[in-house]
């Protein structure tokens, strides 16, 4: 556990090493889905780019994919108290999923969003992001790269890993419960 309002660790704080990568609804389409859009290498393929990155880094990566909302916010349940950090690829939930942005408001450790297009630069529906508020940063528009990227924000934020520099982009708790509402 983090020293309270910190994100530092306190003394005695065993520093998790575990990455979870949650990919959600279509992303096991690629590889054949929009190759235009999403490029040709499968979610196997980024996989494999992710865990090679996180290896080097010291972290360990546990993959999930599903297509089911409910699986995807038991995932990261999961994940509380166990990962050190979650990058997300939400596909399309990224845009709607306001149950996945709660579950990621309540996991305790550093969240990365992640997607291989740039939506900003796509249609207006995908110009927003609703989890967007439950995460550290975004990695986004840089393709199979983005998986090596995001596993090194990871490594940059998680406190005590070594190469961490202290910052955090996720507001504290209490400040994301305030802006969604009641
Ligand atoms: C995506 C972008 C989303 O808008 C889209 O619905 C996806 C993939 C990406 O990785 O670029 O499924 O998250």
């Amino acid at each position: 556990m983090s020293a309270p309002g910190t994100g530092a660790l306190a003394a005695g704080d065993r520093v998790r090493r575990g990455i979870l990568v949650l990919s959600g609804p279509n992303l096991g389409l690629l590889g054949e889905r929009q190759p235009d859009v999403y490029g040709s290498a499968t979610l196997g393929e980024h996989l494999e780019r992710a865990v090679a990155t996180a290896d080097a880094l010291g972290f360990e990566v546990t993959h999930r994919q599903s297509d089911d909302e409910a699986a995807l916010i038991g995932a990261v349940h999961a994940a509380r108290g166990e990962m050190a950090a979650i990058v997300v690829n939400a596909g399309a939930l990224t845009h709607s999923s306001w149950s996945l942005c709660d579950a990621l408001a309540a996991f305790d450790g550093v969240v990365v969003e992640l997607h291989l297009s740039n939506p900003a630069a796509r249609e207006p529906w995908r110009h927003t992001s609703v989890v967007a508020q439950a995460t550290d940063g975004m990695v986004a528009g840089f393709g199979g790269l983005g998986y090596e990227l995001a596993i090194r924000a990871v490594a940059g934020l998680v406190p005590g890993s070594g190469t961490d520099d202290g910052r955090s982009g996720r507001a504290p708790q209490r400040e994301r419960q305030e802006e969604m509402g009641p």
